[in-house]
């Protein structure tokens, strides 16, 4: 049976803002043909398939401090429901979100993404900073603190991007391998394998075949695991190694 349509709100000439399944929000791109989470719930993937799964919000409630790397930075959901776990636990957290296009203050202000979070003045501290960001050009990075998060966003193609070494997790948050075909490849995952610690994390919402295939490729453990309530069945959740065989 096919479900019922979900709301949607034209915003502009390419994007819609969709209400999804658990009532939060995320944006459909008429130009590529794809959402921005899972329409069954945009808040409840983002906490299962990124937050839970890589272990970072098991870090953040213990007081660690934690580094993530966000392939698709996009709306900026997953970064504000992770900075708020961070605010709650008093856990310093450096995150670094990489996107060819870096989403306008006038859009994120209209999402509801205050709603999802305890602590909704990084919402306005957001908007504020990306009031700047708009200004930046292809290629550039800048950053900003807020209390114990630390944000830096990379504003350009990943294939073209180093980012620093170090991070705990990967957020991998690009579109469908069928609309972007080009960052589902084992070139990108072999470079973010190079950008993460031993015992890290790279997560993601598809569990292709070919994904798995390039992602054991680089040299990442995979363990297939059940999907959010009405969402994908199975997620993946990609490890380093600890020790590698040299
Ligand atoms: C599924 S959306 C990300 C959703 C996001 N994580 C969020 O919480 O809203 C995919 C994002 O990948 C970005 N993207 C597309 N091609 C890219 C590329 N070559 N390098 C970096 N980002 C890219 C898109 O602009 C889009 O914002």
């Amino acid at each position: 049976m096919n479900r019922p349509a979900r709301p949607r709100i034209r915003f502009d000439d390419q994007l819609w803002i969709v209400t999804t399944d658990d009532g939060s929000e995320t944006l459909f791109d008429e130009q590529v043909g794809d959402t921005f989470h899972s329409e069954s719930g945009a808040a409840a993937e983002s906490r299962s398939v990124f937050l839970i799964n890589s272990g970072v919000a098991s870090r953040l409630q213990s007081g660690r401090a934690t580094r993530v790397l966000e392939i698709g930075f996009g709306t900026g959901l997953n970064f504000l429901l992770t900075a708020d776990l961070a605010f709650q636990h008093h856990a310093s957290l450096e995150y670094w979100g990489c996107d060819t296009r870096i989403i306008s203050p006038e859009l994120l202000r209209r999402l509801d993404y205050e709603r999802w979070i305890a602590h909704p003045e990084l919402k306005d501290w957001l908007v504020h900073w990306l009031q700047s960001f708009a200004m930046m050009k292809t290629g550039e990075t800048r950053g900003c603190d807020f209390g114990s998060v630390q944000f830096h966003v990379h504003r350009g193609d990943v294939r073209d991007w180093s980012p620093p070494y170090g991070f705990d997790a990967i957020y991998f948050d690009a579109f469908s391998p069928r609309a972007c075909p080009e960052l589902w490849t084992t070139e990108v995952f072999q470079m973010l394998f190079g950008t993460v610690l031993p015992g890290g994390t790279l997560v993601t919402y598809c569990c292709r075949r070919a994904v798995q295939d390039a992602l054991r490729a680089v040299g990442f453990e995979l363990n297939k695991i059940p999907g959010p309530v009405g969402g994908k069945r199975e997620v993946l959740v990609a490890r380093k190694p600890m020790l590698l065989d040299v």
